[in-house]
């Protein structure tokens, strides 16, 4: 049933892909509630859904199955104008790729003010260095910071657009274990903060921090709680 305190609530929800060799399912009958504060994480091996489901939580896949409910809205129920304007004000991506999630030709400063206009806010964007621990980067190329700061960076482009929900790939996989470190600090910090995360990952050390930790093998859900 839909609640308040959910974010997202899915009901049997499957994604097929068509594929050369047939029809592939990226979930099965998954059925969620995700809370509108913490972190959601959602973990399993290579091919088990995890990123699958997070597109479908970002409103870019849409399921062949079942019901997904956003605040209480079904969003199957929406054109692609509804599912867009959802996105716009309430949800932002992290990618596994730091410059994925940049605009490299702007200073950190002006990406975070970027982020700030793009969803027609306004941005401290010092204060807001400051709280990721990037004081003092304002003027400095996004490309000057290690992967880790970048990946800061971008969880603070996510807090300028002031989004409520904020939806990371795999945000560590691609840095080594000194840069991970900065960013399990930063979603530490976001998780006192009043939004809801949904992160994937392999990584035992982010698993830990999940306050609800749902596990997918071979696109259902395995196992599903508080770790
Ligand atoms: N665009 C696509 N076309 C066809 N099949 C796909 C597509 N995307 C995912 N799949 C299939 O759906 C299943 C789930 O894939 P998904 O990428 O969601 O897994 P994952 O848990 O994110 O894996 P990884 O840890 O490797 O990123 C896999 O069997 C995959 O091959
Ligand atoms: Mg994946």
């Amino acid at each position: 049933m839909p609640s308040p305190e959910h974010v997202f609530d899915l009901h049997e929800v499957g994604v097929d892909y068509v594929t050369p060799a047939g029809v592939v399912s990226g979930v099965h009958d998954v059925t969620l509630a995700v809370p509108s504060a913490g972190i959601t994480v959602l973990a399993g091996p290579s091919g088990s859904g995890k990123s699958t489901l997070l597109r479908v939580l970002g409103l870019f896949e849409q399921p062949a199955r079942g019901r997904l409910c956003f605040r209480g809205t079904d969003v199957g129920g929406l054109g692609h104008a509804g599912r867009r304007a959802i996105r716009r004000r309430d949800l932002s991506q992290v990618f596994q790729n730091p410059t994925d999630n940049l605009l490299d030709y702007l200073s950190a400063g002006k990406n975070l003010r970027a982020a700030a206009e793009s969803a027609n806010r306004d941005c401290d964007s010092e204060a807001l260095l400051d709280q990721l621990g990037l004081g003092g980067t304002a003027s400095w190329p996004v490309t000057a910071l290690s992967g880790g700061q970048q990946q800061r960076l971008a969880f603070g482009c996510a807090l300028a657009r002031g989004s409520s929900v904020i939806l990371a790939d795999e945000p560590t996989s691609q840095l080594d274990e000194q840069s991970a470190d900065l960013v399990l600090d930063t979603l530490r910090d976001l998780a006192r903060h009043d939004v809801a995360l949904v992160v994937t990952s392999h990584d035992e050390r982010l698993i830990e921090l999940g306050t609800r930790v749902v596990r997918l093998t071979a696109g259902r859900v395995d196992e599903n709680g508080d770790p």
